[in-house]
């Protein structure tokens, strides 16, 4: 059986990229919600509602797993998809927990950057609590670098004069680590570095998820010697233009 991965957009590609590193062999169904994207900018209730109508068609198409490789839809569903569904699902939070272990007693801060939705929740505030007790976490939501990269523009030139106007009144010197809490951010990671300092960490939950991915299949003996296919759907039609699909293999580094 498949592994579903899903997410509002091309962001889950950069989920998926790991894993395929780590779970080559498996067959995978991706699914971005083309249709509603950005998920970030939304009300809260609207978004469940995609959610859940998403993962009622990967959940019939048949999987073994299914991997949430949204912060937000996290946020906001993973424990109410776990009630509903019987499969195992993975989802992804912002890597704030090893951020804060790097900074501490280092006189530096965290930056957790993540879509409006995502930092609103209390799934983010109780996160921050558990770990923060030197109040050195930042956030900022960063809602231009969704719209940049579901047009795929990752050009510096276009990326970084808006990072500069977000991040206008921060003084960038004093972070240590920037979290990268959307999945959409890791393909701008050398647009971010070119504005911080050289020993600055940027960080996401994507390995992370990856490897949890892979250490639950193992535990159900579920870890498969297959092809290592991969089909592409669209808010629940298949991805059959090759334009398309060239643009998300690129971004899968296949
Ligand atoms: N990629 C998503 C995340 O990790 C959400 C982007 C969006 O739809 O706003 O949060």
């Amino acid at each position: 059986m498949k592994i579903g991965f899903f997410d509002s957009g091309i962001g889950g590609l950069s989920v998926l990229h790991q894993a395929l590193k780590f779970l080559p062999n498996e067959d995978y169904l991706f699914y971005a919600d083309t249709l509603h994207v950005p998920y970030g900018e939304k009300p809260k209730e609207e978004v469940r509602k995609y959610i859940f109508e998403a993962v009622d068609f990967i959940a019939n198409q048949g999987v073994k797993a299914l991997v949430i490789a949204c912060n937000t839809a996290t946020s906001i569903a993973v424990k109410d998809l776990r009630e509903k569904y019987d499969f195992p699902i993975i989802g992804i939070e912002p890597a704030v927990k090893p951020a804060v272990l790097n900074c501490q007693n280092k006189q530096k801060k965290v930056l957790v950057m993540a879509t409006e939705l995502t930092l609103k929740e209390e799934k983010f505030s109780q996160l921050v609590k558990s770990v923060d007790n030197q109040d050195i976490v930042d956030s900022i939501p960063m809602p231009g670098l969704v719209e940049l990269a579901e047009r795929f523009e990752f050009r510096e030139e276009q990326v970084v004069p808006y990072l500069k106007k977000q991040l206008a009144s921060f003084d960038l010197e004093q972070y240590g680590t920037v979290v990268l809490g959307c999945t959409h951010f890791p393909y701008f990671e050398s647009s971010i570095r070119a504005l911080f300092s050289e020993e600055v960490n940027i960080i996401s939950g994507n390995m992370g998820t990856a490897k949890n991915l892979k250490n639950i299949l193992a535990s159900m003996g579920e870890i498969n010697d297959g092809t290592g296919n991969i089909s592409f759907y669209q808010s629940g039609v298949k991805v059959e233009d090759e334009k398309t699909l060239g643009c998300y293999k690129k971004l899968l580094k296949l």
